[in-house]
């Protein structure tokens, strides 16, 4: 259960959201929690967290390992600040950012090179939902991006599936549907790394994720998972989630 916080929170904000979050987790064994707070919070945030049930996350990277690149950040900045998970590839970054399916393949090699966990994200547009085009845009991002991974590269990482018309809309897929589309990009796995890699491999859903839509979305076997954007800014709301 990953809460990505976008560019909100503070280290101070940070700071007084693990205090509050973490007495409301303690005990959780059934899933692996995780923040993604912005840059400037990651060293923190991990120090707050260490030796608790509380991963952290990073919102993104650049691929190179260094060099001339003003504004980024490599993935073993992020390892030596204390983040064990990478968020690659949000829609957020495709569509503001203009990422291509191409860098979220980089980034992805780059973030397993320093032994982070990414959590790489596809999902189609309102548009592309609404002409047909669901499949052919998963498969598109899919192949374009993870698909040219090996396979023990695969088996190391976390797809989260976020329909582009459902974030930060209060608009969540239906169960059935964000199921569908985890089965399609399941099958993507499946035919590509192997059918045993494909049904261990964890496919998160994201897209106004709520403490009171979270069991229905979560009672579906096929999501494993969510990325939570608004409503993990809040302590007890994430932990409403996680606690599902
Ligand atoms: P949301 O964002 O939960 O606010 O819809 C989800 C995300 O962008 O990961």
């Amino acid at each position: 259960m990953a809460g990505n916080w976008k560019m909100f929170k503070t280290i101070a904000e940070t700071t007084q959201f693990i205090v509050d979050f973490l007495p409301l987790v303690a005990g959780v064994t059934h899933a692996d929690i995780v923040i993604a707070p912005p840059f400037t919070a990651v060293a923190d945030a991990a120090r707050k967290t260490a030796g608790s049930s509380v991963a952290v996350a990073a919102q993104d990277l650049h691929w190179e390992k260094q060099g001339a690149f003003t504004g980024e950040v490599s993935a073993a900045m992020l390892a030596e600040a204390g983040a064990r998970y990478v968020i690659i590839g949000h829609s957020e970054r495709r569509h503001i950012f203009g990422e291509t399916d191409d860098q979220v393949f980089q980034k992805t090699r780059a973030a397993l090179g320093a032994g982070l966990t990414p959590i790489v994200c596809v999902g189609e547009l309102l548009a592309e939902r609404e002409a047909g085009a669901t499949n052919q845009v998963l498969a598109r991002q899919f192949g374009g991006s993870v698909g040219g991974l090996t396979l023990q590269e695969f088996t190391a990482i976390i797809i989260a599936y976020e329909p582009v018309w459902a974030i930060g809309t209060g608009k969540v897929a239906t169960p059935e549907i964000a199921a569908e589309a985890h089965r399609f990009i399941r099958s993507e796995a499946s035919a590509k790394f192997g059918k045993d890699t494909a049904n261990a491999l964890r496919i998160l859903y994201g897209g106004s994720v709520k403490p009171d839509n979270v069991r229905g979305l979560m009672a579906q076997p096929e999501i494993d998972g969510t990325l939570v954007g608004g409503a993990s800014l809040d302590a007890k709301s994430f932990a409403a989630i996680v606690n599902f």
